[in-house]
């Protein structure tokens, strides 16, 4: 780092904190303002189509209270506000926010741009800290509370002459938290004095981190400060808005919860200005994992990230949590191994800690409409759980834990060659060409076991085959097909003497006609090798001989 040294901040004494104990217990109100905070610092802003398609998704997922725009600065946020009130877009049970600075022309045209609306918030803000009063308005302490309050008493006034409207004042001391305490209450009080709310109005005092400069357990301490020295408490409704200059808007919203603070204002994946607004997602999925029902639905959460990606003509990072591509991807083979046997137990494992829990699974994606997705991919880092889960579940094939071992050192391999994930297509090519091998250097044209005439407990069989391009017809008993079968071809020319070590069958699926899969393992008698063949058929003793055939031909070619 060069050697640079940051100015310090206003410094926040509260000595008897209560939020480090506080839970939250219930849900804040919720303002999105994408509309606003988030499109005004895209490299391309959102056509007129695409904030109404933004807006119609805002009121889908459940958002009462919507920022729409900065009308008096854009022409398009103007025009935008008056097609929602004109076209009648906006339900009444929603509420829609537009924002202003305290300038008396700039008020004037809000209230142009809001004519005829049922619900409103007017929000109004100015810079409160040294830094803007000083250094960018050029102003003293005392006329930065009168710009203030004169543009309270100007929006008192316009309310008032607005028959059928009902609009809720929100104040924004921009820079809050780069300003002291002392002087915030004094703008803020202030402004609550001149607005005068009525018995039973609220007033929303929305406290910013303009710029995070400091720590969320800061930002919590100014909050319930704020809120225990506010003139008015009861008529106040304390507003979080945090930008996340440090990386902490989320943990200092949630910090700030815990202190006092009422409703949020954040944008979808954390759009907006440098490093954005407070992801509005992970919060309220934060709440919600903590069981407090936020009443925003994020159960289409692809969907949901679809459309802001299309409009924001910004892609989420793959790792964005709760909604980025690979948050529930396990690639490593512990986790892997850990998940798979998770997921196959979770009803168990839900009953055992009454409530859903699985490894390495912070929440279940089928919550989040992520049901059909492959969450255990493949490379040189995966284990043989993993590989073993992407052929069960895409293939339908069960390994058993020996083929499982060895089958895991054939992928590491590829992976290694490849130094790249592996489509389950090559997953599954490198499972078929490793085991099934049913074609050389023995060729199976057709085998007939039967049960002898003399006893029938015993199977005679005769099998024709090719050995390098050459028939052959071999007969021979066992007390099964497959004994039989094995038996036939130990009178091959050349063949090695091999024993059968293991064997497992199951079925493909759960129809009548579902298809068999049959595992053998073989060992070389003379040199203590050991072979595994796999075979399919459509039952199991087609599956069995077509599996003994394969360990036979991979004996064969070694
Ligand atoms: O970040 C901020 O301070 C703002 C205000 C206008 C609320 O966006
Ligand atoms: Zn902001």
């Amino acid at each position: 780092m060069p050697d640079i040294k940051y100015a310090s901040m206003p410094v926040i004494s509260l000595d008897d904190r209560q939020w480090p104990s506080a839970a939250i217990t219930t849900s804040p109100t919720w303002c999105a303002v994408d509309l606003r905070d988030g499109n005004q610092a895209l490299p391309n802003p959102m056509t007129p189509q695409q904030k109404q398609r933004y807006f119609d998704l805002l009121i889908d997922i459940g958002f009462k209270e919507i920022e729409v725009g900065f009308p008096a600065a854009s022409q398009d946020d103007f025009d935008f506000v008056r097609n929602l009130i004109e076209n009648g877009h906006i339900p009444d049970d929603v509420t829609i926010s537009v924002l202003t600075q305290c300038r008396p022309h700039l008020i004037e045209r809000t209230f142009e741009a809001i004519v005829g609306i049922k619900n409103c918030i007017f929000h109004v803000y100015i810079a409160t800290s040294e830094l803007h009063r000083w250094f960018v308005f050029g102003l003293d302490d005392q006329q930065v509370i009168d710009t203030a309050v004169t543009s309270i008493r100007q929006i008192r006034d316009g309310v008032r002459a607005m028959n059928d409207s009902k609009v809720m004042l929100e104040f924004s001391p921009e820079e809050f938290t780069d300003t002291t305490l002392d002087y915030s209450l004094a703008v803020c009080d202030a402004v609550v004095d001149e607005w005068a709310p009525d018995p039973g109005e609220k007033v929303i005092l929305n406290l910013p981190q303009t710029v995070e400069r400091r720590l969320p357990n800061q930002y919590a301490d100014m909050i319930e400060a704020f809120s225990q020295r506010c003139k008015y408490p009861e008529q106040s409704i304390i507003s979080l808005h945090v930008h996340n200059d440090m990386g902490m808007a989320v943990a200092s919203t949630t910090q700030a919860l815990m202190a006092g603070g009422q409703r949020v204002e954040g944008t979808l994946f954390g759009h907006g200005e440098r490093t954005g607004n407070v992801d509005l997602i992970t919060v309220a999925l934060n709440l919600e994992y903590l069981g407090i029902d936020t009443g925003l639905d994020f159960s289409r959460l692809p969907e949901i990230s679809q459309l802001v990606a299309e409009v924001t003509q910004i892609e989420p990072h793959p790792r964005t949590p709760y909604s980025g591509e690979l948050v529930f991807t396990a690639f490593s083979g512990s986790h892997q191994d850990a998940i798979h046997k998770g997921l196959s137990r979770k009803d168990e494992l839900a009953t055992h800690f009454d409530g859903w829990k699985v490894p390495y699974l912070h929440v279940s994606p089928s919550a989040l409409g992520r049901e059909y997705e492959r969450f255990i991919r493949i490379n040189s880092q995966s284990g043989k759980g993993g590989i073993a889960h992407v052929l069960e579940r895409d293939f339908h094939v069960q390994l058993p834990r020996w083929v499982q071992i060895d089958f895991a050192r054939h992928i590491q391999s590829r992976a290694d060659d490849t130094s790249r994930e592996l489509s389950r297509d090559e997953v599954w090519d490198e499972f078929t060409k490793t085991y099934v091998q049913s074609e050389r250097p023995i060729k199976l044209i057709n085998y007939w076991p039967r049960p002898s005439d003399e006893d029938p407990s015993i199977i005679d069989g005769e099998v024709h085959l090719t050995y390098n391009d050459e028939q052959q017809v071999l007969k021979d008993s066992g007390n099964g097909p497959i004994s039989a079968f094995v038996h036939a071809l130990k009178q091959i020319d050349s063949m090695p003497e091999f024993v059968l070590d293991d064997y497992e069958e199951e079925t493909m699926g759960r129809t009548a006609d579902a298809e068999a899969v049959c595992f053998v393992l073989l060992s070389n008698c003379d040199t203590g090798q050991q072979f595994i063949g796999v075979g399919f058929g459509g039952n199991i003793d087609q599956a069995a001989v077509r599996a003994v055939m394969s360990g036979v031909n991979r004996m064969l070619g070694t």
